[in-house]
């Protein structure tokens, strides 16, 4: 069985997430998102997500794509979890182009980077529901 590793953390779920994880599974049988706790999204990445981890996770467990979610906690478990999975292939979306690939120098997995969908993101959505308050206030 082959399986497929992603990390992210998917907040306000949209078409862009959908086709990224329908274009990861495509490469295995077997797929895991590395879902990005909210202490993780708010210490690392500076960012709160709208959805607490519980619900997101929720979410993601209910995509026929996905067959495991695990805990994102630091930015330095991904050696360890491709160990313990016993990953084939790392899957990324472009915008983080080349950030991984010393990943192939020091596991067996293939590193692959897929093109973002455009004009979506958990941010932008934030920000025109942000902007319509703003109108209608
Ligand atoms: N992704 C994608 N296409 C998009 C948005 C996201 O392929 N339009 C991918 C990202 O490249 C990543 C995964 O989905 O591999 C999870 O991304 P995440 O950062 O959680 O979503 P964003 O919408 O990019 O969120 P934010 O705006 O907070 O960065």
């Amino acid at each position: 069985m082959k399986r497929v590793i992603t990390y992210g953390t998917f907040d306000l779920l949209h078409y862009g997430h959908i086709n990224l994880l329908q274009r990861a599974k495509k490469y295995g049988d077997y797929l895991i998102v590395a879902l990005s706790t909210d202490e993780f999204n708010w210490n690392a990445k500076h960012k709160k997500s709208y959805f607490s981890y519980e619900k997101r996770k929720r979410l993601l467990e209910a995509i026929r794509y996905v067959d495991l979610v695990i805990p994102e906690n630091s930015w330095h478990q991904k050696l360890t979890d491709i160990k313990e999975y016993h990953v084939d292939t790392f899957v990324m979306g472009d915008d983080w182009a080349g950030k991984f690939d010393f990943l192939e120098e020091k596991t067996t997995v293939d590193v692959i980077y897929l093109p973002r969908t455009p004009e979506v993101s958990t941010t932008q959505i934030k920000e025109e529901l942000q902007n319509k308050g703003d109108v209608e206030d």
